[in-house]
């Protein structure tokens, strides 16, 4: 569908630049746009991996206009921290665990979409699917009328999808400590579904095959819910990812347990647990070399050897633990957290750890976190409540490191998930155009297309009445945004083609009209933030004259 296309001095005469309060104008382009400024603090070199970077970073406090990403939301950045696309609006509520995929040999993304309760780490909601146009594809819900939590979504052979659920039940909990009044408990459920149905092809129950008994946080007092009523229910378990091997079985992790469990693809039966913190967890592995680990996120297999023997997984170990809201007591078992590569042994029962990827800063995420194990061999560790991601070789050296915006906005920004994926976009959105006239008479042209991957450089045309072109001129893509100056061209209508590296024009935008431009001031984020620095005084005899002078 287009859209009417307003001249800029329309949209400036409509007081649409002014009063757009989220936005800061960082793209002359996109005036509607507030992205997250990525920090880099260590850039990426000829080690770092190909691939953008895929997060979605949002605001630790639970009043997000004034703190954190003004637009919390799915991005796609270079790892130059260059914008590639803003789903800014794409998904609504809240949107979390934002990756690409691929679905029938088709690639997608999706994210969770739907609301969050940082207090108890849970989010209710569903898994949203786009094409590589950003179009809608599936929105897909839990089954068997249960609601989707938003901590997985994973997809396996193309073809299915694991999510997961927190399902409050009452329990008789005195076995556990409860009194008569404490008697809900989260049942910690993941589902495997058919993405084109939706088809609930196998549900697992934490309550039928793991006993509350072994939970590391306690019914009291209470730091996982003290089980009053439903919204209060006690989650024991703390279902946080699930991840499928070739041979069918499951790998989950939960948190609250510290521990990682494999579940039989077939009967649902617990395999194997892994306990992270020995002498508090039990464990079915003894652990050769010595290593603990807790309340980690983000479990997946890597390997299987070939008598499926040995399997190495990986996980982000928080080893604390503390609400999203940062409210509440907080758990500390280690200095920092880190990426893990561990290497299990059910011949042996041993379990040993491969590789420990430790932060460049002293970073100790007491919620949330990814580890992603790239095609090269390069792993990526995301620092979830830190609001931070870093990039290592195989053997451990750091090539990059980001934090989620920075300026006095980006205080408590966090990240549930990041990844670094290999991306293609063709958006249906337009090729947004602004055009200004500086004092010296030359004709500023500013270009982006939100979402594009594959313009590698745009042509510039002014357009005559009877609709014929003239060539001005070409730049080369330089990111989200690209410029080009000519020489003053007030009220010629201009058009940018992109072209992509076979110079192929894959889109037109619609003509803008150049003219000089009411510009309030440049981007400034330390003005544009907050009120205080919008505050003036005046002097005595200024708010005289004005006050009292009718
Ligand atoms: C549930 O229990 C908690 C803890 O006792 C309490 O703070 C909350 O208000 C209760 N909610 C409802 C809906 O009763
Ligand atoms: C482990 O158990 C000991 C003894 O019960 C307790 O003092 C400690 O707090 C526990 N640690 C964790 C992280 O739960
Ligand atoms: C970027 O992060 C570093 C390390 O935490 C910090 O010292 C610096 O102030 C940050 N820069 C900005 C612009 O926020
Ligand atoms: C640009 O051209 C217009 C129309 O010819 C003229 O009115 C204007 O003064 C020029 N601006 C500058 C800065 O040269
Ligand atoms: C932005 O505004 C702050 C506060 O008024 C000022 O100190 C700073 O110099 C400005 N920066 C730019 C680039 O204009």
């Amino acid at each position: 569908m287009k859209l009417p296309m307003y001249s800029n001095s329309v949209l400036v005469a409509l007081g649409l630049f002014a009063s757009e309060a989220l936005a800061s104008w960082q793209f002359r382009s996109r005036p509607d746009l507030d992205v997250p400024t990525l920090n880099i603090t260590i850039p990426a070199d000829d080690e770092t991996s190909s691939g953008y970077i895929f997060c979605a970073p949002f605001s630790g406090y639970a009043d997000n206009t004034n703190h954190g990403p003004r637009q919390a939301a799915p991005y796609i950045f270079t790892e130059d921290g260059e914008l590639v696309w803003s789903g800014f609006s794409y998904f609504s509520i809240w949107a979390t665990n934002f990756q690409a995929g691929k679905w029938n040999g088709k690639n997608v993304l999706f994210s969770f979409e739907g609301s969050h309760n940082p207090a108890y780490g849970h989010g209710h909601g569903h898994i949203t699917i786009l094409d590589d146009k950003y179009e809608t594809i599936k929105e897909l819900r839990a089954g068997n009328h249960k609601i989707s939590d938003k901590h997985e979504f994973n997809i396996i052979d193309e073809k299915t999808g694991l999510i997961q659920i927190y399902q409050p039940v009452p329990k008789d909990l005195s076995a556990y400590g409860g009194s008569k009044e404490q008697q809900w408990i989260v049942d910690a459920v993941f589902q495997e579904l058919d993405l084109e149905t939706g088809e609930v092809l196998f549900e697992w129950s934490s309550l039928e095959h793991v006993s509350p008994e072994g939970s590391v946080l306690p019914i009291n007092p209470g730091q996982a819910g003290s089980g009053y009523n439903s919204s209060d229910a006690w989650d024991y378990f703390h279902i946080n990812s699930v991840d499928k091997d070739e041979n069918g079985d499951y790998l989950i992790s939960a948190r609250d347990m510290a521990s990682l469990y494999k579940i039989n693809g077939k009967t649902g039966k617990v395999m194997w647990k892994l306990g992270g913190i020995p002498g508090n967890t039990s464990s079915s592995f003894t652990e050769a070399e010595k290593f603990q680990f807790g309340f980690q996120h983000h479990a997946r297999f890597v390997a299987t050897s070939p008598d499926r023997k040995k399997q190495i997984i990986s996980f982000y170990d928080n080893s604390a633990h503390g609400s999203e809201d940062k409210n509440g007591h907080e758990v500390h078992i280690a200095e920092h957290s880190s990426g893990k590569f561990v290497e299990v042994d059910t011949e042996k029962w041993t379990a040993k750890l491969l590789n420990n990827y430790v932060p460049p800063y002293q970073l100790l995420s007491k919620s949330q976190g990814s580890t992603q194990l790239l095609e090269n061999g390069n792993v990526i560790v995301n620092w979830g409540s830190e609001g931070a991601m870093t990039e290592y070789t195989h053997e451990g050296k750091v090539v990059f490191h980001t934090f989620f915006d920075s300026g006095s906005l980006g205080e408590n920004v966090e990240n549930y998930r990041a990844f670094k994926f290999d991306w293609h976009g063709y958006p249906t959105e337009q090729i947004a155009v602004f055009s200004e006239i500086t004092d010296s008479g030359d004709t500023i042209i500013y270009v982006s297309w939100n979402g594009d991957t594959e313009t590698k450089k745009w042509k510039f045309y002014s357009v005559t009445d009877d609709g014929s072109k003239n060539l001005l001129g070409e730049s080369k893509r330089t990111g989200f945004e690209t410029s080009f100056t000519s020489p003053n061209l007030t009220k010629a209508k201009i058009i940018a083609e992109a072209i992509d590296v076979s110079g192929r024009v894959l889109s037109t935008s619609d003509e803008v009209v150049a003219e000089k431009q009411v510009l309030p001031y440049k981007a400034n984020d330390s003005l544009a933030i907050g009120t205080k620095n919008f505050r003036s005084y005046f002097s005595w005899k200024a708010a005289q004259q004005i006050f009292l002078s009718n």
